[in-house]
């Protein structure tokens, strides 16, 4: 069985972009491999946080994790604080990576951009996630292609410690990543990637959206002027956004739906998509709604951090072996 990790931020509600790029995967691979799933809290505050907010959305996440089907008997499910190794280990791994390659992560670039000086915490952000990946001698982190970057910083500072410290210090892991088809663009703007930070609500939908607050976004959603529904990712960003949700979410191929919406107009596959996108949310809501409130999740989440912890602490005494730390 190969060892399989990921992590999602506890930053507000996951929209349709976490959920058909990364926690639809979650769920597929825990049928054949050991996954961990961690809500990474302590990437969340590389940027200011309302503590009280935090604590709420570390359980909004985990909730939402069983909710979409990860099962806790199958897979491990955590807040990443609840386990001391991440840090340490990433402390490790930061003393072997180089501001150099560090100043390069897109994903720094984005969010220092503007900014004399910037948090160190954002900028050594991507080695924590090496830390949480290389603490599990994960072999596959399935993620969004927005975090390709990241992953290949992981290998580098694997392999690079391998080579100076042992070939077994780390398990050198592999990204998986999305089909082009999973990159859910926002819908105001669909030249730029549906997140959760983006000032306007109706640019998302997010899991736990109401009916009426889908239908606004979906059916005011930027589309183009020329009034033929056909996939096209350059020309028609907005149409084959839509379509790539309604096949995501409804198991038609694109090509199926094209033909069958041919010759109708923009508001039909709207209206349709509306109908599409709140029976899928339907049953992760009820889902969601059942745990987010009950010491059941409290016990996963403990649970999950002790088994989290027995093999975290296997890693770092190895670790801390291989670079002579400690007695
Ligand atoms: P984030 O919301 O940035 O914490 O991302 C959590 C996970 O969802 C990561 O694996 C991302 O790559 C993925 N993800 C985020 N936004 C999108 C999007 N618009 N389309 C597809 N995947 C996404
Ligand atoms: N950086 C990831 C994101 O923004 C979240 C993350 C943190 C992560 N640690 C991880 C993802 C480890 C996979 C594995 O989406």
């Amino acid at each position: 069985m190969a060892r399989v990790f990921s992590g999602v931020q506890p930053t507000g509600n996951l929209h349709l972009g976490n959920y058909l790029g990364a926690l639809t995967q979650f769920v597929e691979l825990q049928e054949e491999n050991e996954c961990i799933y961690c809500v990474v809290d302590m990437h969340s505050i590389t940027v200011p946080q309302d503590p009280k907010l935090l604590k709420e959305h570390i359980k909004d996440i985990a909730a939402l994790y069983l909710a979409v089907g990860v099962d806790p008997k199958k897979s491990i499910v955590f807040a990443q604080s609840d386990v001391s190794g991440h840090a340490e280990l990433g402390w490790i791994l930061m003393c072997n990576a180089y501001t150099g390659e560090l100043s390069r992560m897109t994903q720094f670039k984005q969010k220092a951009q503007g900014k004399e000086s910037a948090p160190a915490g954002l900028f050594s952000y991507p080695v924590l996630m090496a830390a949480d990946i290389l603490l599990y001698d994960t072999d596959i982190v399935p993620v969004g292609n927005d975090q390709k970057q990241h992953i290949e910083l992981t290998r580098d500072l694997a392999i690079r410690v391998n080579g100076k410290y042992g070939e077994d210090t780390f398990v050198v892991p592999d990204g998986r990543f999305l089909k082009e088809g999973a990159r859910i663009m926002a819908l105001d703007d669909p030249t730029s990637k549906m997140s959760k930070s983006a000032p306007n609500e109706l640019s998302r939908i997010s899991l736990l959206d109401d009916a009426s607050k889908i239908k606004k976004a979906i059916m005011k959603s930027t589309t183009d002027s020329e009034g033929v529904i056909r996939f096209d990712i350059k020309e028609k960003p907005g149409v084959s956004n839509l379509l790539n949700i309604y096949s995501a979410l409804s198991g038609k191929s694109v090509e199926d739906l094209v033909k069958s919406y041919e010759g109708q107009g923009y508001g039909n596959l709207k209206k349709d998509l509306v109908e599409v996108v709140v029976n899928a949310i339907a049953p992760i809501q009820e889902r969601y709604n059942q745990i987010r409130q009950t010491q059941e999740l409290v016990d996963i989440l403990n649970d999950g951090a002790e088994r989290a912890n027995a093999i975290a602490e296997k890693t770092m005494a190895r670790v801390k072996d291989h670079f002579g730390l400690g007695l």
